[in-house]
């Protein structure tokens, strides 16, 4: 394929990632413009959390195979185009098993993507929060970065460590 065919071809990919199947825009989060990534719920597990209060919640943070490849090899900084996406849900006794905890209600999917041009001044990350696949609003992601920076900077801003 000519360059000009192969930067056209690769640019219609791109913008594909930009819609959702019914063609609209994806609703994108304030400030950094992150989307939920297509195909994540096949993503590898990186590790499971549980948070007992105050949300109550079980999560699951997943990782792109770049993600993944960085955590294999140990590699910080995460290279660009890593994404890592956390889901949480409530957690509820389950009827069937006493002791166990089980998803209950879906609440938030939370997304970092590394890009470190786009999002230089948040330590090369972009975030993005969902609730029922809508972004919340621009006061709540003005939060993430100041934690994550806080607590887990020497880890390139990632609390998530890959499960044993
Ligand atoms: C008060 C602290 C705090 C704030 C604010 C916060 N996070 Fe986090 N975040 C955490 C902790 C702690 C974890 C580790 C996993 C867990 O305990 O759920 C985490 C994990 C994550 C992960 C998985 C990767 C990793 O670092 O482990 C993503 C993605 C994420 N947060 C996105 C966000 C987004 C998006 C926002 C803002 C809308 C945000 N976070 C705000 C504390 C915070």
């Amino acid at each position: 394929m000519p360059v000009g065919g192969a930067l056209f071809a690769a640019a219609i990919v791109v913008a594909a990632g930009a819609f959702a199947q019914n063609g609209e825009p994806k609703p994108a989060s304030p400030i950094y413009g992150v989307t939920i990534p297509d195909g994540y719920r096949q993503w590898e597990l990186v590790a499971p959390a549980l948070e007992h209060a105050p949300l109550d919640e079980l999560r699951t943070v997943l990782g792109n195979q770049t993600a993944i490849d960085a955590y294999r090899t140990g590699s910080l900084p995460f290279p660009d185009g890593t994404v890592l996406v956390k889901l949480a849900w409530k957690h509820v006794q389950s009827p069937e098993f006493e002791s166990a905890l089980v998803p209950g209600a879906a609440t938030t999917v939370q997304v970092m993507v590394k890009d470190s041009k786009k999002y230089a001044a948040t330590g090369g990350w972009g975030f993005g929060r969902f609730i029922d696949g809508k972004p919340v609003d621009e006061a709540q992601h003005r939060t993430c970065f100041a934690c994550h920076e806080a607590r887990v900077k020497a880890r390139d801003y990632v609390f998530t460590k890959l499960a044993p």
